[in-house]
């Protein structure tokens, strides 16, 4: 395509890994695996909430909610970067990269929207626990889900629809493994002030607001847990409490530490691998965190799976 003697590009080549050539078949094995293990642990998480009447509450319908998002989020860049290391010409059409633009911050901001309801859900169970059922009724459950899928929805469609009218000239190659916002916007030929400065408001509000609103949550539960120290209720919030920070800590940790904490030679390749952490280990081992050492999991592995057993 041309308009005038501007070429339009209408695809984009993504460079993907940093892996040299001899060690391809070794990553593609690597990221098949946690792919196929994300999706799998997820599901199976989603399942057991759904089938077990045990797990029909707050939390849990929360827990099965951000399952649900880290499996999406896993498939927006995981299944693209799987098929480039395979092809010849790693590229993506110019719609498809902001598809995958748009679906990569919604799944994104929303697993940031559903760990600051889980951090309130947990507060309220430590801090109230008499007024528990009546604070944190299916209503306001529902409402939390409905208003972060809403805040989300905006937000993806915002960066997208701005990211939409930039033209994009001679350079398409990307140095990343997806379309990540802000290497597509290095790639533009257009003025890029206007996309700069939404993405510093927002951004600034999409990551600060949630990790202050998880931090004083669980700040308020300590102090809580302090006053009144007994070793039982201190193993209890503990053990639901210290799951969802070591969840919250590697997903803010690597993206405060990419966005907030840039080094002075921030090189490419540290890009990347700081990307992947978030991209693809915090959906992978999040299953994994929450069902490690839950009793209320494994009792439902073993209710859900072992019925018939059970009913001889
Ligand atoms: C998400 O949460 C809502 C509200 O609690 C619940 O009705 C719904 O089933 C959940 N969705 C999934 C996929 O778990």
């Amino acid at each position: 395509m041309t308009e005038g003697n501007q070429t339009v590009i209408s695809w984009f080549l993504l460079l993907g890994l940093p892996i040299p050539p001899e060690h391809q078949h070794l990553f593609y094995a690597l990221f098949l695996a946690m792919y196929l293990t994300t999706v799998l642990g997820n599901l199976l998480i989603i399942i057991l909430i759904q089938l077990d009447s045990h797990l029909h509450t707050p939390m849990y319908s929360l827990l099965s909610n951000l399952s649900f998002s880290d499996l999406c989020f896993s498939s927006v860049t995981m299944p693209k970067l799987l098929q480039n290391m395979q092809s010849q010409v790693p590229s993506i059409p110019y719609a498809g990269c902001l598809a995958q633009m748009y679906f990569f911050l919604l799944f994104g901001d929303l697993e940031s929207f559903l760990l600051v309801a889980m951090a309130y859900d947990r507060y309220v169970a430590i801090c109230f626990p008499l007024h528990y059922t009546s604070i944190m009724s299916p209503k306001l459950c529902v409402g939390l889900v409905v208003l972060s899928w809403v805040l989300t929805t905006f937000h993806a469609m915002l960066h997208t629809l701005l990211m939409a009218r930039l033209s994009f000239c001679e350079d398409n190659v990307i140095p990343h493994f997806f379309c990540d916002m802000s290497a597509l916007l290095k790639l533009s030929c257009s003025d890029t002030h206007v996309n700069e400065l939404v993405i510093f408001i927002t951004g600034g509000h999409i990551l600060v607001i949630p990790f202050v609103l998880i931090v004083v949550s669980y700040a308020r539960i300590v102090s809580s847990i302090l006053k009144v120290p007994s070793a039982r209720g201190f193993r209890k919030a503990f053990s639901t409490c210290g799951s969802h920070l070591s969840v919250v800590s590697l997903f803010y940790g690597t993206l405060i530490g990419l966005y907030l904490c840039p080094s002075a030679n921030n090189s490419t390749v540290k890009e990347t691998v700081m990307a992947m952490m978030y991209t693809v280990v915090t959906p992978m081992l999040n299953p994994f965190i929450y069902s490690l050492r839950n009793r209320d999991m494994k009792g439902a592995l073993v209710r859900v799976f072992c019925k018939k057993k059970i009913m001889v």
